[in-house]
């Protein structure tokens, strides 16, 4: 697709393939993708193991005051995976279990958290060529991003997608578990007063339900082609 490179926003609820297409798309464009939901579940991580968080409490306080103490960084392992590093250590396993997935959403509602980890998502994206997935990227991380797209599918694909992933990582759950967490997540997302998760009124829906990941990877493929046409044309 030549030199240009555009910046590709993919927002959209929990689970509905959104970093499986920002990825593929990523890989296709020979672009950087960036999991920017990974970013607040290795914050959620530091939160858990320094007891910021004791049962349903979080103690902002202390957490806004350690942010500084925090590094997230994505580093590459073999050709193609870049794996979520926390103060250089690589947790991309421990971000997807249970209790990281139960406390990650209230994490994500700290304004400070948000602004901690939306300056470095800004930065990560400043010369473009990247594809970015989560709930404010359309609409606050790159509000003039050439191409948005918003991903959803519903409530029992969504269960189904997620149980088959955490039983590829032999991880054992049940239907209600996943479709509860989800629930409160796609709640407590697009519910906070910071940034909720909302479609960009220049967001292209695409609902994947019915939708192979090949079609889905194909429909965006044909987005951003027409908008790097048009970046070339003007
Ligand atoms: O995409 P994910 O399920 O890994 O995201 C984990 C949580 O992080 C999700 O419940 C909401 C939050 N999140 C967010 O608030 N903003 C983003 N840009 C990405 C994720």
């Amino acid at each position: 697709m030549g030199n240009h490179k555009i910046t590709i926003a993919i927002d959209g609820y929990s689970a509905c393939g959104k970093s499986t297409l920002a990825r593929e798309l990523a890989t296709r464009l020979d672009y950087t993708f960036i999991d920017s939901g990974a970013m607040y579940r290795g914050v959620t991580l530091f939160a858990l193991r320094n007891n910021i968080i004791q049962g349903e409490a979080i103690d902002q306080k202390k957490l806004i005051e350690l942010l500084p103490s925090i590094s997230i960084s994505f580093k590459k392992v073999g050709d193609t995976f870049r794996h979520l590093h926390l103060n250089n250590e690589d947790v991309e396993q421990e971000i997807r279990n249970k209790p990281v997935s139960d406390h990650v959403s209230p994490i994500a509602e700290i304004k400070e958290v948000r602004k901690f980890l939306v300056d470095q998502q800004q930065k990560m994206g400043r010369l473009g060529g990247i594809v970015m997935d989560g709930r404010d990227i359309g609409t606050v991380v790159f509000p003039n991003a050439e191409l948005k797209i918003f991903v959803t599918a519903n409530i029992e694909v969504r269960v189904q997608r997620r149980l088959d992933e955490l039983k590829s990582k032999g991880i054992d759950s049940n239907a209600n578990e996943v479709r509860d967490n989800l629930t409160q997540r796609d709640y407590i997302d697009s519910t906070r007063a910071e940034s909720p998760l909302r479609k960009a009124d220049d967001a292209v829906e695409i609902d994947n339900s019915d939708l192979t990941r090949e079609q889905q990877l194909n429909l965006a493929l044909e987005l951003a082609q027409e908008r790097l046409n048009s970046l070339i044309k003007s």
